[in-house]
């Protein structure tokens, strides 16, 4: 505890030195929320095309894997939204740093429940297996990295038709997320920003 307080008191040292130099100050952009996560999974529909044990399957990997801890409201700052649970995240994530960027790329987690109209009820099982085994859509450009496909790449064919399954079972969530952020563009709903830095020595 004390060594996380000593780095903090490191880290506006270092902040005040940057907007001294560069007349910016992030923290004047930003206010900071509590970050939280979560591990719960929904409930699948009954369903006559997929068996009870792919649904579980498709279930327990869905919770290992942490998907509901980016695309659920509230999972990544706050308190996360049982009623809405995989329907897609308001707070987003910034792809460039805040630190850098005054106005970061943010991408805002899709909701996937299969609602027709804000979620993935189009999505065809083969689209949703491809976009869990290599982050891609329509053979086209891949997403974006924040979303962990590269660690996926490895999974079996049948571990990703089980979670594409067990997303297509789940009671449909009407929940629109903002729409993704070019870098340059003032998000105007909140996001998260994982960065690695280390304090420079003078
Ligand atoms: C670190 C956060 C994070 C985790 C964990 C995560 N995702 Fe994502 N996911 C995203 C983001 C952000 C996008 C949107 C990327 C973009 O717009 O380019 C996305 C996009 C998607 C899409 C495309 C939806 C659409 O409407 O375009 C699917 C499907 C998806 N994720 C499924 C999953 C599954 C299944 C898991 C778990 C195995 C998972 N995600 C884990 C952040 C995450």
């Amino acid at each position: 505890m004390r060594a996380a307080f000593k780095h903090g008191a490191y880290l506006v040292v270092l902040l005040v030195l940057v907007s001294c130099e560069t007349g910016y100050n992030p923290l004047d952009d930003y206010e900071q929320l509590d970050p939280a996560t979560i591990f719960a999974t929904p409930e699948p529909q009954l369903s006559s095309t997929y068996s009870t044990e792919q649904l579980a399957r498709g279930r327990y990997l869905i919770g290992l894997l942490g998907c509901g801890s980016c695309h659920t409201d509230g999972a990544l700052v706050g308190v996360p939204n049982s009623s809405r649970l995989l329907a897609g995240s308001s707070t987003g994530i910034a792809y460039t740093s805040p630190f850098i960027d005054k106005n970061p790329g943010v991408v805002y987690p899709p909701n996937l429940t299969p609602d027709m109209e804000t979620g993935l009820g189009s999505w065809t099982m083969d689209r949703l297996v491809e976009m869990v085994r290599v982050g891609t859509v329509d053979h086209s450009a891949r997403t974006l990295p924040v979303m962990p496909w590269p660690a996926f790449a490895s999974i079996t064919n049948e571990d990703a038709f089980s979670i594409a399954a067990y997303l297509k079972s789940l009671a449909p969530v009407r929940h629109r997320v903002p729409s993704n952020v070019p870098r340059g563009r003032k998000a105007s709903a909140p996001f998260v920003h994982f960065g690695v830095y280390q304090t420079i020595e003078r």
